[in-house]
């Protein structure tokens, strides 16, 4: 994929510097943002893609009755785009099985923890209520399973002695804005793919703790 490059949606509901991440990388890499997709209206990573001129839409989980109303919106507002490939970044909804179907081996997600600990929320205080070592983030593609599709890569980080959750956060988003662009032009490049449940990296099945990017 050379002078063509692997157009992307992002989805956010908040802040969206891991947007920012790969909006700054995309500038040289071998992947394109179509378009940022928010189900908050008043997500600031709204104005970041409207700053770099990127089309973005509201897609207002508040006004769905249902969540397969709210799905169903989602994707075809995604489908407007016609992306080869879907980017959670602090998507705070859970996609429902008929979204994941109708994408399936096409969206990814960035999870602040080392999967499978810590689905779900409040990731770094239940690491350092663990009395965790060490903590970090892993990228996985999504199934219908909360947090719980194959793994892509992870990168770690110490806990340190007085950490608090926020300071840990800290350590951990550094890592995110750099591991996600990674991924992102891994897939953009046809290098990485699930198959069968499992995510293949240059052919190979990668374990359950997908790349680790620095041991
Ligand atoms: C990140 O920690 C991401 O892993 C999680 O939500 C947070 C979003 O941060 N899913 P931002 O909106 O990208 O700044």
């Amino acid at each position: 994929m050379e002078a063509t490059h692997c157009h992307i949606v992002v989805l956010i509901s908040g802040n969206g510097s891991n947007l920012q991440a790969l909006i700054d990388s995309s500038l040289a890499s071998n992947f394109k943002i179509a378009a940022v997709i928010s189900n908050r209206p008043n997500a600031f990573g709204l104005q970041r893609a409207e700053r770099d001129n990127i089309p973005t839409r509201v897609i207002d989980h508040t006004s769905f009755d249902s969540r397969d109303a709210f799905d169903s919106a989602l994707g075809d507002a995604i489908e407007e785009f016609n992306p080869e490939l879907i980017v959670l970044a602090g998507f705070m909804r859970i996609l429902g099985s008929e979204f994941v179907n109708r994408f399936e081996g096409r969206v990814l997600n960035i999870h602040p923890s080392l999967l499978p600990k810590y689905p779900g929320i409040n990731t770094h205080q239940r690491a350092l209520d663990a009395g965790d070592e060490e903590h970090g983030v892993s990228v996985h593609f999504v199934t219908a399973d909360l947090d719980g599709g194959p793994v892509i890569a992870q990168e770690r980080v110490p806990v340190l002695k007085d950490d608090t959750a926020e300071m840990l956060a800290a350590r951990v988003l550094e890592k995110e804005h750099l591991v996600y662009p990674k991924v992102v032009s891994w897939y953009a490049s046809g290098r990485l793919e699930m198959q069968e449940g499992n995510a293949v990296l240059d052919h190979e099945v990668l374990p359950p703790t997908g790349v680790i990017i620095h041991p």
